[in-house]
């Protein structure tokens, strides 16, 4: 695509990779300028941090509630991960604890948006502007929330985006990152033009497979059985895993910076047509959660006013968490486990990735007590419900001071 075509339809890149459209869409849905699609969300980030000349001797701010994958783009440029703790009701990066981590050093804070709570982005802009150090949006869980009216994605420099298996849609695997700065965006596309990879034919017809059996199998009651399934097939190399082996190491794979296939951006052009349908059902369920909590006498979080979340998933503290987990499959329950800990999950080498233990004190209590409820299409009120009934044989945490 020439410069002319491209300054007068700004959200497309030019690598004609067959994603054309749905970036063009996706930028357009989401109020950004310029969007980029890529395999997975976590290629999204590694592909922000180069364009950003990230590199070794780096810091970059992220909170210490998060997934591995979102590390590992960090470790993979020789920068240096610094981990911020939470706060209890949102889940997102303490602005109160910011600042003090700021060195220097410090080249980017990422702001995830955890469960689709919006993260305090009027504290941490100001703090980021007061040092001049730039903003992401980590936006893979949260499509459609809002601050103020405003979208999530559109407050930092660049936003990227998941629509892995649990993500607020999904096309299989597969990322996006939007930005409205031109310079940045130019930087992203020459970047992919030299370096991006092709998805291989094996990989995108599973990958096709999956979307299908997915579509036509999965439902709250089959989940638990089916992702057990999901991780074993996925060892024996038999379906398109959300992450290899590899990927639970801070070196990068050689074809780690790999593009979008055409089979997920037809199916991400296909969701982006029913997003809105889709974040008012999930504000319904959520709704809904709040008031049958509520009625058991389980404390409902207190959330800003100002705040509009789209949950993909609704967190709630329990005291017997991995009794509560352990017991759901059995009940037919979809209950989730994320964040396991501070880097999730559970197998992550939490020192490779400089990651002190206790450093995050509010985060590894959130690891130990937050299950996750389920808000996708395929809950309807019925089995909202019968989540909140299974739910309720625990108990919610005792209250703290
Ligand atoms: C908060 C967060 N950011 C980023 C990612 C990475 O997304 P993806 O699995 O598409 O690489 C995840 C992972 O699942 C996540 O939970």
């Amino acid at each position: 695509m020439s410069e002319t075509q491209r300054d007068t339809n700004p959200a497309v890149k030019s690598l004609g990779t067959g994603t054309d459209e749905y970036e063009r869409r996706f930028a357009e849905q989401v109020g950004a300028r310029y969007a980029f699609a890529f395999w997975k969300g976590r290629v999204a980030l590694y592909a922000v941090l180069k364009a950003l000349r990230v590199g070794p001797g780096d810091e970059i701010i992220l909170p210490g509630y998060t997934c591995v994958m979102d590390v590992n783009p960090i470790m993979y440029l020789g920068a240096r991960p610094v981990y911020v703790d939470i706060e209890p009701v949102t889940y997102n990066l303490d602005p109160a604890l910011l600042e003090a981590r700021i060195t220097p050093a410090t080249r980017l804070i990422i702001a995830q948006h955890t469960y689709g709570y919006p993260a305090d982005m009027d504290a941490i802009l100001a703090i980021s502007r007061r040092h001049n150090v730039p903003v992401i949006e980590d936006c893979c869980l949260a499509f459609g929330s809002t601050i103020n009216g405003r979208r999530v994605g559109t407050f930092g420099l660049a936003a990227y985006y998941s629509f892995q298996w649990n993500k607020p849609y999904t096309t299989g695997l597969g990322g996006m990152l939007t930005t409205s700065d031109p310079e940045l965006a130019e930087r992203i596309r020459a970047l992919c033009e030299e370096e991006l990879v092709t998805p291989g034919a094996k990989e995108t017809a599973m990958l096709a497979a999956q979307l299908v059996v997915y579509r036509t199998l999965i439902y709250p009651r089959t989940t638990a059985l089916a992702t057990q399934a999901f991780r074993l097939l996925t060892r024996a190399g038999l379906v398109v895993g959300s992450s290899s082996t590899a990927e639970f190491r801070p070196e990068m794979a050689p074809d780690f910076f790999k593009g979008m296939s055409t089979v997920q951006a037809r199916a991400g052009l296909r969701q982006l047509r029913r997003t809105e349908l889709m974040m008012a059902h999930r504000r319904r369920i959520a709704r809904l959660y709040d008031q049958l909590l509520a009625e058991k006498g389980w404390p409902v979080p207190a959330v800003p006013p100002n705040l509009d979340p789209v949950l993909v998933r609704y967190p709630v503290r329990v005291a017997e968490k991995a009794k509560a987990l352990a017991e759901a499959a059995g009940h037919f329950i979809e209950l989730g486990s994320w964040f396991e800990c501070p880097l999730h999950p559970i197998e992550t080498p939490l020192e490779a990735y400089g990651y002190a233990s206790g450093s995050c004190p509010v985060a590894e209590q959130a690891a130990r007590e937050v299950v996750n409820l389920p808000t996708h299409m395929r809950v309807s009120e019925k089995t909202a419900r019968r989540t909140v009934e299974y739910l309720a044989r625990f108990a919610p945490p005792p209250a703290r001071a």
